[in-house]
């Protein structure tokens, strides 16, 4: 197992209280394998991929029984042994490049720094051409002169091919895609995906891809993970997930998906109603139970735990079940 997360709790000091943002999130990643990480705004795919890379606030408190990267507790990692870890055998692209990439500097000496960090065998001038290369390897047209860019004077694609080849400069074990195409428009969208894909495939590198657009995952990932208010509620390979959601939740979703029917029109997609809960003030039993459809006494009362097995699902009346 490359990654292995088991009973993960996160919780931010603020100065209102403590928020309590992950609870008992438990998953793993194989070498190689792409899991698709779901949700609305705010329900935890950001902090679970901070937590992650060692990257969380002070005013986080991070618990687990198990967070182990190639078997390495990461709870006991010192900021050097997570300074070595990060951008070397786990990597992370963000979903706006402009915030990640320095303006203050070319992007071809960006990835020159990184490369200085983690691969101490190149000489300077392997270096440099060891960046051109890679983004060469990104599409990137005539990379030797625009290694020489800043990252203002790319385009949006372009930029996020910039953030692709840094991360992937030193063949990370395991790149975390956090929204990667979210600011771009549909077609370069696309453009980026098969590279991650392609990438991929060669490198034989694991990935968390996180997206609000189950359309997405569906196409790129093996497996699918839906969260809600900081919890699992459903997890499975991707087919049976589109093709038999046991959760209500994760219906509304493919729902909310602009299907064959209404491809070309521009009718409103149906959507959840109802808000994801403020996590100071959660509610009794399931999270989901007060914008559930199929909600029953018993939601409102105890919370639901993921079953186990391939396909799990966190919901005492799930649907599509036989
Ligand atoms: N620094 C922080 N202090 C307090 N609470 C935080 C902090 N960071 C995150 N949270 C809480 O954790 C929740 C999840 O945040 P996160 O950024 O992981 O959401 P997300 O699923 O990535 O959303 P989005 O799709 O908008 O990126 C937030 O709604 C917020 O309540
Ligand atoms: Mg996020």
């Amino acid at each position: 197992m490359l990654l292995e997360i088991d009973k993960l709790n996160l919780k931010f000091k603020t100065s209102k209280g403590i928020i309590h943002a992950i609870r008992d999130l438990s998953f793993n990643i194989s070498p190689g394998e792409t899991l698709g990480i779901v949700g609305e705004s705010g329900c935890g795919k950001s902090i679970t991929n901070l937590a992650i890379m060692g990257l969380l606030p002070d005013t986080a408190i991070l618990e687990a029984e198990t967070l182990k990267f190639e078997g390495r507790d990461l709870l006991s990692l010192k900021e050097k042994e997570w300074q070595k870890l990060r951008g070397g055998d786990i990597a992370m692209i963000f979903q706006d490049p402009m915030t990640a990439l320095n303006p203050c500097f070319t992007v071809g000496y960006q990835i020159e720094e990184t490369l200085a960090l983690h691969r101490k065998d190149l000489t300077k001038s392997q270096r440099t051409e060891f960046a051109i290369d890679l983004l060469d390897q990104v599409g990137i047209p005539a990379p030797k002169e625009r290694s020489l860019s800043y990252a203002h004077e790319l385009s949006g694609g372009m930029s996020q091919r910039v953030m692709i080849a840094q991360a992937i400069a030193c063949n990370p074990k395991l790149l975390i895609a956090d929204e990667p195409t979210t600011a771009l428009d549909v077609t370069i969208q696309d453009q980026i995906l098969k590279l991650l894909k392609t990438i991929q495939e060669k490198n034989k590198m694991a990935m968390i891809l996180v997206t609000h657009d189950l359309g997405v995952v569906a196409e790129n990932a093996d497996r699918i993970q839906v969260m809600y208010a900081g919890e699992v509620i459903e997890t499975g390979p991707s087919k049976e997930i589109i093709n038999h959601a046991h959760h209500p939740y994760t219906q509304g979703l493919l729902n909310s998906l602009p299907g064959k029917s209404n491809a070309g029109f521009r009718t409103p997609l149906p959507s959840i109603a109802g808000m994801v809960p403020d996590l100071r003030a959660r509610p009794h039993g399931c999270q989901f139970n007060p914008r559930c459809l199929y909600v029953e006494d018993d939601c409102k009362e105890r919370m639901p735990h993921l079953s186990n097995g391939k396909h799990g699902v966190s919901c005492y009346h799930p649907i599509n079940i036989g």
